[in-house]
C-alpha cells in the first residue's frame, strides 16, 4: 500500500503537467470536435476544388444533463479571438451528435510549414506526365489551376515556412475551429489539425512504450487516393467505378502521415513492361507509382522523428509466374520480389529495420524508426533486414542490431463485413480474441503487431448491382464516426492498429493520441 502511495504522487506531476485527468464521462461529452467528410454533394459539381471534403461538426449526445454541452459553433480563426464570428451555430438538441456543413476544407495547405514546395512536388510527381500506354484504368488528372493561383499558392507556401527550412514540430490548426458552449459559456475548444511529429511530441510519456503497444492509427489501401480523368463531365467521373470502389483515401501518402496516420497498408503491383514496373494496387486495379509512395515516406521521415509502419500485405499481380493456370511454384525468392526488395532497401534502408517490441526510445537512438511488413516469407528469410536483422545472408551471425526474435509482421483483422453492426461485432469479438493472446501486460510489447481493419467491404454483388452514391465513400460514410466512438469509449485500451477508408472522416489520431497517453500512465 505504501509503495502504491509513492508512484503516485511520483507519477502526478508529469502526469498533471500533459494531461489533467478528467473523468473520462465528462470529458466525452463536454467536448467536440471537427471531421471532414468522405461523401461528395451533388449539387456543387461547379467547383472542382470546392466539392467534396466538407466539415462536419460531431458531439455525444448520449450523456448526463449537467455534463451536456447545448450548443457547438465553426470558426475560421480561434474562437477566443475578439469579435471572431462563427459561420454556424447549432443548437445540439436539435441534432444526432452530428452535422456535415456545406463548407469545406477546399486547397487548404498544410500549416507549420508542413507543405511540400512546388518543386519538392513536382519531384514527387514528375512522373505522372509520363503516361503510359497500356491498361491504365485511369490516368492520373493535371491540375488546372491557373498561373495566377499557382503563384498565389506558392507565395502562402512560402510565409508559412520559417528561413532555416525545417517545418515546426508539433500541432497545428488548420484554419477550422469547433466550439462547443454550456449556459451560453464557452467551455471546450477544438481545431482540424496535423499532428506530424506526435509521437515525438509526447515522448517523455511513450518513449518506453514499443510499436507493439501503442495504439497506432493507420489507413487501409493507403496508395490508392487518385483523382480520375478520362471523363469531362463531373458527375459521370464521380460515379465511375473506379472512383466509387477503387479509391480509399482523399489524401495523398505524404498528407497522411503530416495529419498523424503512422501505419500504411500497400498492395503491389508488377508490371514490367511499364516504365515504372511497381504500381500501387487495389487488388488488379493499378493506381498510383509505387515510387511516389518511397518518396512521400522519405520525405516525411526527413522532416519528422515519428517511427512508422509500412505494410507491404499483397502482391496482386505479377509476382508468381503462372502455368497452365497454376501458379508456378518459386524455389526462394521470384525475381519481382527480389527487384521489389532491392527498391525498397536502396530507397528507404537508412531508416529500416525497426523492431516493434522495443521501447520507441531505442529506436530514436539505433536511428531504425521505420517497420516494414513484409508479407512473403521465403523473402523474409533471404533478406534479413526484412526480419528485422542487419547484415547479410552470409554474415548471418554477426550485427543483429535486435537481440532476440524481431517482431516485424503486421496481422491484419479483416471482418469483410457489409454493415456497420456486423463490422462491431467482428472487432469487439477480434479485440477479446487479441487480448486473450497478449497475455495480462500490454506494456510487455511480446505478440505480434497487429492491424484492425476498420472499414466495410463491397461484395461483388454490390459493385455490379452498385447504384450512383453508392460505393466506398458512402461505406465509410456510414461506419467512420462508430468507429471513432468505438475505439475511443471502448477498445482504447486494448487497440493496436487501427486502419480506415477516408481516415479524416474518424477522429482516429485524436483518439490514438489521448488512448496512448491514458495507457502510458496505467
Ligand atoms: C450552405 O448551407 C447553408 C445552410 O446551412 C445555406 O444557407 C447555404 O445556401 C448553403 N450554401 C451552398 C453554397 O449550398
Ligand atoms: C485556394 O484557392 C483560392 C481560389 O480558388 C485562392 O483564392 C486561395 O488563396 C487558395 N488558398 C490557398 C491557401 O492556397
Ligand atoms: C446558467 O447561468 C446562469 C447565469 O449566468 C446561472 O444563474 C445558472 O445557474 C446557470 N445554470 C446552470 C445549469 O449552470
Ligand atoms: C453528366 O453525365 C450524367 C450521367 O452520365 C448525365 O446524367 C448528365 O446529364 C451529364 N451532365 C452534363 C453536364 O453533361
Ligand atoms: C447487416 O447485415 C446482416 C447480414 O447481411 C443483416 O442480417 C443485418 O440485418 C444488417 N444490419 C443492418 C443494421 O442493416
Ligand atoms: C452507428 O452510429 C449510428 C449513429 O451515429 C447509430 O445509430 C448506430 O446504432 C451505430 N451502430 C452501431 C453498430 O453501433
Amino acid at each position: 500500500m505504501a509503495k502504491l502511495s509513492i508512484i503516485i504522487i511520483l507519477m502526478l506531476p508529469t502526469f498533471s503537467l500533459q494531461s489533467p485527468y478528467i473523468p473520462p464521462e465528462i470529458q466525452r461529452c463536454s467536448r467536440a470536435f471537427l471531421t471532414v467528410s468522405s461523401l461528395w454533394r451533388p449539387q456543387s459539381y461547379s467547383n472542382r476544388f470546392e466539392a467534396e471534403t466538407e466539415v462536419e461538426l460531431n458531439w455525444e449526445t448520449n450523456c448526463d444533463e449537467s455534463n451536456y454541452i447545448d450548443s457547438v459553433a465553426l470558426f475560421r480563426e480561434h474562437p477566443g479571438n475578439k469579435g471572431a464570428v462563427s459561420l454556424i451555430h447549432l443548437p445540439t438538441k436539435q441534432y444526432p451528435g452530428y452535422f456535415r456543413t456545406n463548407i469545406t476544407l477546399g486547397n487548404t495547405t498544410l500549416p507549420g510549414g508542413w507543405q511540400l514546395e512546388e518543386e519538392e512536388e513536382k519531384d514527387l510527381h514528375k512522373d505522372q506526365n509520363k503516361k503510359s500506354d497500356e491498361d491504365s484504368e485511369f490516368s492520373i488528372e493535371e491540375d488546372e489551376e491557373s498561373e495566377a493561383e499557382k503563384e498565389e499558392q506558392l507565395k502562402v507556401r512560402r510565409e508559412n515556412r520559417r528561413d532555416d527550412d525545417s517545418p515546426v514540430k508539433g500541432d497545428h490548426c488548420l484554419p477550422f475551429w469547433i466550439a462547443a458552449y454550456r449556459n451560453k459559456t464557452l467551455t471546450y475548444i477544438d481545431c482540424l489539425k496535423i499532428r506530424p511529429t506526435w509521437i515525438w511530441d509526447h515522448r517523455a510519456d511513450l518513449g518506453d512504450m514499443s510499436l507493439r503497444s501503442l495504439f497506432i492509427p493507420g489507413t487501409h489501401n493507403s496508395g490508392c487516393y487518385k483523382k480520375l480523368t478520362g471523363l469531362n463531365n463531373q458527375s459521370a467521373r464521380r460515379n465511375s467505378f473506379a472512383s466509387r470502389f477503387l479509391l480509399t483515401q482523399d489524401l495523398d501518402i505524404y498528407a497522411q502521415l503530416v495529419y498523424g496516420i503512422r501505419y500504411l497498408d500497400i498492395r503491389v503491383g508488377y508490371y514490367p513492361s511499364t516504365p515504372e514496373q511497381f504500381w500501387v494496387n487495389h487488388d488488379v486495379s493499378r493506381l498510383v507509382p509505387l515510387r511516389h509512395v518511397l518518396q512521400s515516406v522519405k520525405q516525411f521521415l526527413k522532416r519528422s522523428p515519428d517511427p512508422l509502419i509500412l505494410d507491404f500485405h499483397r502482391f496482386p499481380v505479377g509476382f508468381t509466374e503462372r502455368r497452365r493456370g497454376r501458379r508456378k511454384q518459386h524455389k526462394g525468392v521470384s525475381p519481382a520480389h527480389r527487384l521489389l526488395v532491392d527498391l525498397l532497401w536502396n530507397e528507404l534502408g537508412e531508416f529500416s529495420p525497426a523492431d516493434a517490441s522495443m521501447p520507441l526510445n531505442t529506436l530514436w537512438k539505433s536511428g531504425r524508426r521505420l517497420l516494414v511488413s513484409y508479407a512473403d516469407k521465403a523473402s523474409r528469410e533471404e533478406f534479413p533486414w526484412l526480419r528485422g536483422e542487419i547484415g547479410n545472408v552470409a554474415d548471418k551471425s554477426k550485427e543483429t542490431i535486435w537481440t532476440h526474435r524481431p517482431s516485424v509482421i503486421v496481422i491484419q483483422e479483416w471482418g469483410n463485413v457489409q454493415n456497420s453492426s456486423q463490422l462491431y461485432e467482428f472487432l469487439s469479438r477480434t479485440i477479446e480474441r487479441r487480448k486473450k493472446l497478449w497475455g495480462p501486460s500490454m506494456k510487455s510489447g511480446n505478440g505480434d503487431l497487429w492491424a484492425a481493419m476498420a472499414e466495410l467491404t463491397p461484395t461483388p454483388m454490390d459493385v455490379v448491382f452498385s447504384r450512383p452514391g453508392s460505393g466506398l465513400r458512402r461505406m465509410a460514410h456510414d461506419v467512420n464516426r462508430n468507429v471513432t466512438r468505438w475505439f475511443r469509449d471502448l477498445w482504447w485500451q486494448s487497440a493496436n492498429i487501427v486502419a480506415t477508408d477516408f481516415f479524416r472522416g474518424t477522429n482516429i489520431v485524436d483518439v490514438a493520441v489521448e488512448a496512448n497517453l491514458r495507457r502510458s500512465h496505467i
